[in-house]
């Protein structure tokens, strides 16, 4: 793709005046006016080091009025931005394709309230997910979001990817769960739609169109979110299985057995753990080797009871065969270590070089289908190997089971275009037949944009374009005249 010529190029007045409106030194890393490279390419580039930009400027707005000011003069002036927050996205969403202005909200990193009868709380959107926890589990609640980026993702950040995470199956989605958002529209507009309320059925609920937007139709600097109760009892299982028929039985009797209680069943493959091991050379939680692991959490208020209900499921369906061998956390630093296999994958998947990503929803039945035909289909090409002239390591599947969500992620020396044109279309091709989603929770970003056809009918698109155009009509014209976006 190319560089957007009615986009401006930086020059120094355009630096100068960011400084003179932001005031603080630290809010402003500048490569226009000075060598500042170093300083900005933690900005330019993504988590997975596949995505790199070549931004010479980021703004740290402190405030909803500074982003509002930001955007119209960036707007005014025709200069290109992204959002970003902890850049912990997965799509190459968070980063610039080429020269936009990259606006971190970091800065503003304030709860603002908290009702600790209703559960509601208001906080800035540059707040660090773990952070927020942190402090509602002071006061007895919980976020009705983790995930494995925690520790630096952003809560403005995941309210624009519509995270979804490890505990979806127990809260659902954050469609339901954002309560209001402040927001500022590309033209400065400031949307002020920070409600508490539950039920507010007055016309459109606008607030739904920024849950996973991706920052493409403004950026969000406050949210409002209904959090539950913490639970006072939390148990983990961790358990092996001989097939993925059997893994969907072990599903099957969680829902019925551990139903109000059950509150995460994750998936893992061996070759995930296989990684894992690799990586952390920590001790497997069984004895042997399975082809299948799943994780069930659950979380409620009575620990005796739970843990009983846990141990007997776990009795059953080993006795029933469904599951070959299995384990329950006895205190914390064993339930840490059970979710450390989990949410560890990502991260040592990236120890070998380039992972290639994909994150879709297709119908339980066949969910892990799509890894082993992904894995014939490398082989027969003769890419695996892990050997600079066969550069696949592994073929992974892994994700989030109560959810049908399943991670194929393909681990790579480096990032090859051999190994691409063996994935894509495939991959995509194999969800729009059984009508799955190429994207679950991660978004398209720049990675997937180009495939959204895929998965949402021309309709669909050209409603989105159109909403996108109402919001943001300088840098994307209306549809009949779109031939400056080619
Ligand atoms: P960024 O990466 O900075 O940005 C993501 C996108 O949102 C970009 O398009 C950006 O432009 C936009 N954006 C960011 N902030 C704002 C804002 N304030 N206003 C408007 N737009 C904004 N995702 C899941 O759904 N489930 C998981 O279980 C999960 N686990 C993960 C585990 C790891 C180890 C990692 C690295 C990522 C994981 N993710 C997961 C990906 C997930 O999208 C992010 O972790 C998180 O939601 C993004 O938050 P962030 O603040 O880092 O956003
Ligand atoms: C996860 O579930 O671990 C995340 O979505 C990250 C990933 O897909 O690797
Ligand atoms: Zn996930």
């Amino acid at each position: 793709i190319q560089r957007d010529s009615r986009f401006a190029k930086l020059t120094e007045k355009h630096v100068k005046f960011f400084r003179e409106l932001l005031g603080t030194e630290s809010a402003v890393i500048d490569g226009v006016t000075k060598d500042a490279t170093d300083d900005v390419e933690a900005f330019n580039s993504d988590w997975m080091r596949k995505y790199r930009g070549h931004t010479k400027l980021v703004l740290k707005p402190g405030s909803t009025e500074e982003v509002s000011k930001v955007l119209k003069y960036c707007n005014d002036n025709m200069l290109a931005v992204v959002p970003q927050g902890g850049n912990t996205g997965l799509v190459g969403g968070s980063v610039p394709v080429f020269d936009e202005i990259v606006i971190n909200v970091s800065r503003m990193n304030q709860i603002r309230s908290f009702d600790e009868v209703s559960g509601s709380l208001v906080a800035d959107a540059g707040c660090i997910l773990e952070v927020v926890d942190n402090y509602l589990a002071e006061q007895g609640y919980i976020f009705p979001l983790d995930l494995g980026a925690k520790g630096s993702c952003h809560i403005g950040g995941n309210v624009a990817t519509n995270a979804g995470g490890l505990r979806l199956l127990r809260y659902g989605s954050l469609h339901g769960n954002v309560l209001g958002i402040e927001a500022v529209l590309p033209d400065g507009t400031i949307v002020d739609d920070l409600s508490k309320l539950r039920k507010n059925n007055t016309g459109y609920d606008l607030k739904q169109l920024f849950i996973g937007a991706e920052g493409t139709i403004g950026i969000i600097t406050g949210i409002s979110i209904l959090c539950p109760q913490r639970s006072k009892a939390t148990n983990v299982a961790f358990f092996g299985l001989e097939s993925y028929e059997k893994v969907q039985l072990a599903f099957r009797e969680a829902k019925g057995k551990l139903g109000e209680i059950l509150s995460a069943f994750e998936l893992m493959d061996a070759n995930s753990q296989d990684l894992v091991h690799k990586v952390t050379k920590n001790k497997r939680p069984l004895e042997g080797e399975h082809p299948f692991y799943c994780l069930i959490e659950t979380s409620g208020s009575n620990a005796e009871h739970d843990s009983e209900k846990l141990e007997k499921f776990l009795e059953d369906v080993m006795e029933n065969e469904i599951v070959s061998d299995g384990v329950v956390a006895q205190d914390q630093t064993q339930i840490k270590a059970l979710w450390g296999w989990r949410e560890g994958i990502p991260e040592c998947l990236g120890h070998w070089g380039g992972v290639y990503k994909y994150d879709v929803s297709i119908p339980i039945q066949e969910l892990y289908d799509l890894v082993d035909d992904t894995r014939e289909k490398m082989d027969k090409a003769g890419l695996i190997g892990d050997t600079d002239e066969y550069p696949v390591v592994k073929v992974v599947g892994y994700g989030h089971m109560g959810d049908s969500n399943l991670h194929l992620n393909v681990a790579t020396r480096r990032f090859d275009k051999k190994v691409e044109k063996e994935l894509e279309p495939f991959v995509y091709e194999w969800i729009a037949k059984r009508n799955g989603s190429i994207s679950a929770e991660h978004g398209l970003g720049i990675a997937k944009k180009n495939f959204i056809g895929y998965s949402r009918s021309d309709t669909m698109i050209a409603l989105m374009k159109q909403i996108k155009n109402l919001y943001d009509p300088v840098s994307f014209p209306p549809l009949d005249d779109q031939s400056a976006l080619d």
